[in-house]
C-alpha cells in the first residue's frame, strides 16, 4: 500500500505530530509513505518526498508543518481537482491523509469523489470544524492567547485601563471566548452573537464602581463588532477606563505544540491509518469523548461548529459584573 499525508490550510501547532503519526503508523504495516509539499498546490504540482522513519524524527515538539501549507485557488476549481486527483492516481497512491481545516477537509471530500480514499484529520487553531470536540492546534494556541492576556492584564491594572485584545478564529468565537474564560475577561464578543456595545460600557461602568483596576475585553476577529470599534467606542466615552488595542495575530499560530496537540495529533494520525486499513475512507476522525470516531466528510465539509450557547453566559456570570451581582 502506497499513501500520501498533506498538511493543508492555515498552520496549526501539533501538524507535525500528525505527520509523524500517520507515517509511523504506516510504515509499522510495512506501507510506503510519500508526503506533498504545501498542501493542494504540492499535489497539483506533483512536489513530494518519500517519508521514512527519520524523516518524521525530531519534529513532534516543532510549531508550523514541515511539509509547508498553502491556501490554494487552483485546487478549489474542478480542473484543479481533476488534475489533483490524476496525479495521485498516476503515482499509484491509493490512500491520502489530509491534516486541515474545514476548507482542506473539503478539498478531502471533492478528492474522495473522484475515487481516492482519503481520511481528514482536523487541524486549526479556530476549532470550528464540527463533530470534534478538539481540533489540532486549538490548545496551544488558546494556551498562546491566555498567556498574551495574563500579560496585557498586568498593564492594565498598574495603569487602571481597559483593554481590548483581539485573538483569531475566522467566523468561529471559540478561541476568544474560551480565553475570555480562561483569562477571566469582563467581556468578550464573538460572531455567534449579537454585540451589545451599550452593554459593554455598563459592565465597564459597573467595573469601575466595584473597584476592578482594568477592564479587559477578548474580541473575535470576526465579531461583528471588531475589536478596533469597540475600543475607539470606549475612548470617545467621557468616563470610562482609557482604552488599548493589542491585535494577537500570528503568534497564535506558532510556537511548540503543548503535551495535549502533541497527543492528540499522534492519536488522530494512528487513527487515520487504520481507517485506511479498514477501507473506511471519506471520513474525518473526530474525537468524541475518549473516543476517536469516524465522521463521513460530507458532515464536516462546509459546515461550522456552533458555539455553546451556555458557555457564552458562563463568561458572563463568571466575569462578574453582572447588574444583579453584589
Ligand atoms: O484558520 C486559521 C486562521 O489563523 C484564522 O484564525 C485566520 O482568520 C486565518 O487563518 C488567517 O489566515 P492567513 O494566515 O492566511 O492570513
Amino acid at each position: 500500500m502506497r499513501i500520501a499525508v498533506l498538511t493543508s490550510g492555515g498552520d496549526a501547532p501539533g501538524m507535525n505530530g500528525a505527520i509523524r503519526g500517520v507515517t509511523r503508523t504506516a510504515l509499522e504495516r510495512g506501507w510506503e509513505v510519500w508526503g506533498v509539499e504545501n498542501g493542494y498546490e504540492g499535489l497539483l504540482e506533483d512536489r513530494r518526498r518519500r517519508l521514512d522513519d527519520r524523516s518524521v524524527g525530531g519534529i513532534l515538539h516543532r510549531g508550523g508543518t514541515v511539509l509547508g501549507t498553502a491556501r490554494s485557488k487552483e485546487f478549489v476549481t474542478p480542473e484543479g481537482q481533476r488534475r489533483a486527483a490524476e496525479n495521485l492516481l498516476g503515482a499509484g497512491i491509493g490512500g491520502l491523509v489530509v491534516i486541515g481545516g474545514e476548507g482542506s477537509l473539503a478539498g478531502a471530500q471533492r478528492l474522495f469523489e473522484l475515487g481516492i480514499g482519503t481520511i481528514g484529520i482536523p487541524a486549526t487553531i479556530d476549532n470550528d470544524v464540527p463533530h470534534t470536540e478538539m481540533a489540532v492546534g486549538v490548545d496551544t494556541a488558546l494556551n498562546t492567547a491566555l498567556e498574551s492576556i495574563d500579560r496585557i492584564k498586568d498593564t492594565a491594572s498598574s495603569h487602571q485601563r481597559a483593554h481590548v485584545v483581539e485573538v483569531m478564529g475566522r467566523n468561529c468565537g471559540y478561541l476568544a471566548l474560551m480565553s475570555a474564560i480562561a483569562g477571566g475577561a469582563e467581556a468578550v464578543l464573538v460572531p455567534e452573537f449579537e454585540p451589545d456595545p451599550e452593554g459593554i460600557l455598563e459592565a465597564l461602568r459597573r467595573s469601575y464602581a466595584r473597584g476592578k483596576p482594568h477592564f479587559i475585553v477578548v474580541a473575535a476577529e470576526g465579531a461583528a463588532l471588531t475589536a478596533a470599534e469597540l475600543h475607539e467606542y470606549i475612548n470617545r466615552t467621557p468616563g470610562a477606563f482609557e482604552s488599548r488595542l493589542t491585535v494577537l495575530g500570528h503568534v497564535q499560530r506558532g510556537g511548540s505544540p503543548l503535551a495535549y496537540d502533541r497527543i492528540l495529533s499522534g492519536r488522530m494520525g494512528a487513527a487515520a491509518v487504520e481507517a485506511l486499513v479498514g477501507g473506511e475512507t471519506g471520513v474525518m476522525i473526530g474525537l468524541q469523548g475518549r473516543r476517536m470516531e469516524r465522521i463521513p466528510l460530507p458532515e464536516v465539509a462546509g459546515k461550522i461548529r456552533p458555539l455553546d450557547p451556555e458557555l457564552y453566559e458562563l463568561a458572563q456570570v463568571l466575569a462578574g459584573l453582572s447588574a444583579s451581582g453584589a
